[in-house]
């Protein structure tokens, strides 16, 4: 049976909304290019408060509008005639780090919208927040607005049973799956190297279309289902080993990063796999402990110079803070 995931429903302002990040553990970029994808929301999340204003602001910004494109494209999809408002946002996802915080922020936001516009059922706040974020980055899959509005376990173009949903953009249509969590305890580390989604995801389409680009599709392809496959049955020292097998293929692609590699190697002697996890180009690392190990994972990760927090999947999904009046 289909899981049916709740609804956003109507509220009126102020209205406060929450999302989670999100890690993906198998096939970032592939994704993109049709792939399958294995990813979860992480239990790091945005929270967004909406109350009636004069003049409409972010965080006290009134230029927000023109300067800051997630906020601007949100307003326009699902508040195009609405009154001014003045939204505040606040985080604990890092920023530009791969762990979804502009996934969170646009569907926290446009949960929030839609609450005050006669609610949103959860296929449509996945698709409009992709369009939100696919609108104000240029390119990328639906894999991290995905994650935030349904949270736990979720894979894009794989996996068992009948899709949650499905996105489409121009000729493209990636189903969105449940996937069953394994109960294990992650650790995601930010490299403190910011950079641009955008640019990674070009990059990775640029050596795509090369010759060998098939073929190298092919392999991510492979690894992205037997990963699944694996997580489905909690085999961990599988997981590992595709994990590693997936960081050499992110490498070949040119998104890995010395401070990545540096991470990847402090991380060894305490985790069973790690490898980057979002765009890369830096950003973050994820890692799978070694039963018993995630204390001295954490202490070796920030000795390195990560910034690591312990990861357990949230298993909600985007949604309101308070019961709407
Ligand atoms: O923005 P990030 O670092 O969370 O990367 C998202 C994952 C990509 O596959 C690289 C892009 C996408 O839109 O799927």
């Amino acid at each position: 049976m289909t899981e049916a995931l709740p609804p956003i429903p109507p509220g009126t302002l102020p209205i406060a909304a929450r999302a989670p990040g999100k890690c993906i553990v198998f096939g970032e970029h592939a994704v993109v290019h049709g792939a399958p994808e294995l990813l979860f929301a992480i239990d790091l999340e945005t929270q967004v408060f909406v109350r009636p204003a004069t003049t409409t602001q972010l965080n006290g910004d009134v230029d927000a509008v023109p300067r800051h494109p997630y906020f601007s494209r949100a307003l326009a999809s699902v508040w195009a005639d609405g009154p001014p408002i003045d939204v505040r946002a606040v985080s604990r996802i890092p920023r530009a780090a791969g762990l979804g915080s502009s996934a969170a922020f646009v569907a926290a936001l446009v949960a929030a919208l839609g609450s005050a516009t006669g609610g949103i059922d959860r296929p449509t706040l996945a698709r409009r927040s992709f369009q939100v974020e696919r609108g104000a980055q240029g390119v990328g899959s639906p894999g991290d607005t995905t994650a935030v509005v349904g949270g736990g376990f979720l894979a894009v173009n794989g996996g068992p049973g009948a899709p949650l949903w499905t996105v489409e953009d121009g000729a493209r249509q990636w189903e969105v799956r449940r996937v069953t969590d394994p109960g294990w305890v992650w650790v995601v580390a930010h490299s403190g190297i910011p950079r641009s989604t955008a640019d990674a995801v070009r990059s990775v389409g640029e050596r795509l279309a090369r010759p060998d680009g098939p073929s190298l599709l092919a392999q991510f392809r492979e690894v992205a289902e037997a990963g699944l496959r694996a997580v489905e049955r909690a085999d961990r020292s599988e997981v590992a080993e595709l994990l590693s097998r997936n960081q050499q293929l992110l490498r070949e692609v040119g998104v890995s990063h010395p401070r990545i590699e540096e991470l990847l190697r402090a991380a060894a002697p305490a985790a069973d796999g790690a490898k980057l996890t979002g765009a890369g180009a830096g950003g973050s690392i994820v890692a799978l402990p070694a039963p018993g190990k995630e204390t001295e994972l954490v202490r070796r990760l920030a000795r390195a110079g990560g910034l690591p927090f312990v990861v357990r999947p949230a298993p909600e999904g985007a949604g309101l803070l308070e019961p709407p009046r």
